[in-house]
């Protein structure tokens, strides 16, 4: 029987993960199925049993079990640690259950992809979430000239800033305490889910910037449009998408799937 792997989330139908896997399974001759579950909202720890019980040998997860999956790991990567979150369940030989997450990196391979501008770049996070946490040390390890982190309520930005302060130069605010340009700005709330754009500076974009939303549509989200209104550059997540699940992929399979095609293939013209 060929390995089993997964993506849990609530809901999970429009997931495309399960044809990222595929595409990779095939690229690399792996032998695996890849499947969505949709676990119950109550029960996340339930549905990975069961699934282990199954011949289950790894998962991604999405939301909103991020953090359930950190607290079922036996082990955690540091990034994991980092992050609060976990996205990729390793099961091990011996039953033991690793917990990693490839998001942050996802996002970085995308950006390098595009040629986002990074070291030495001015780099301002919309959102201080659970998904702006995760990406915040990968980030600052490609070295930006600032990080600022702007958020609807101050303080969690605030926060946030201080638990990764020592990776970098970081400052956070409100979104009317956002000064000057930047050469990338990161969309990492969850306005976009709404149909509604963090309400920007009309000059915050830098010359040649790029506007990133972390989210995934088919159409383009209201930050992605304003952004483009204001002359930047646009990218959606999802070569986000495809990076995270490439890194998740190496993790269980040891091989690393190549993503250029695919990322060319998903892309709806
Ligand atoms: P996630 O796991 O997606 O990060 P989260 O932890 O609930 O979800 O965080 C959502 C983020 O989106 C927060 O930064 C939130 O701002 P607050 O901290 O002020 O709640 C931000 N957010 C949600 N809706 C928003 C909106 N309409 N405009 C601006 N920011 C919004």
């Amino acid at each position: 029987m060929s390995d089993r792997y997964c993506v849990f989330g609530h809901p999970i139908s429009h997931s495309l993960s399960p044809r990222i896997h595929a595409a990779f399974a095939e690229q690399t001759g792996e032998e695996m199925t890849y499947e969505a579950i949709e676990a119950p909202l109550e029960d996340f720890a339930g549905a990975w049993r069961d699934f282990a019980a199954a011949g289950g040998r790894g998962a991604n997860v999405t939301v909103p079990f991020k953090e359930d999956a950190y607290r079922l790991s036996d082990v955690l990567s540091p990034r994991a640690r980092l992050a609060g979150a976990v996205n990729t369940l390793v099961l091990d030989r011996n039953g033991e259950i690793f917990g990693d997450t490839t998001d942050g990196i996802g996002l970085v391979r995308d950006l390098q992809a595009q040629a986002a501008p990074l070291e030495k770049a001015r780099i301002l996070v919309l959102g201080a979430g659970g998904a702006v946490r995760g990406i915040l040390e990968p980030l600052l390890a490609t070295q930006p000239a600032t990080l600022m982190i702007a958020n609807r309520t101050p303080e969690k930005a605030h926060r946030l800033a201080k638990a990764f302060a020592g990776l970098g130069e970081t400052t956070s605010g409100g979104f009317d305490e956002i000064v000057g340009t930047f050469d990338l700005v990161i969309n990492g709330t969850s306005a976009s889910l709404g149909g509604e754009c963090p309400p920007l500076p009309e000059d915050v974009f830098a010359d040649d910037a790029l506007a990133y939303d972390m989210m995934y549509a088919n159409e383009p989200t209201a930050f992605l449009r304003w952004s483009a209104e204001h002359d930047a550059r646009t990218a959606d997540g999802l070569g986000m998408l495809i990076e995270q699940a490439a890194e998740s992929f190496f993790l269980w399979r040891d091989v690393r799937p190549e993503t250029a095609a695919l990322r060319k293939q998903l892309r709806p013209s």
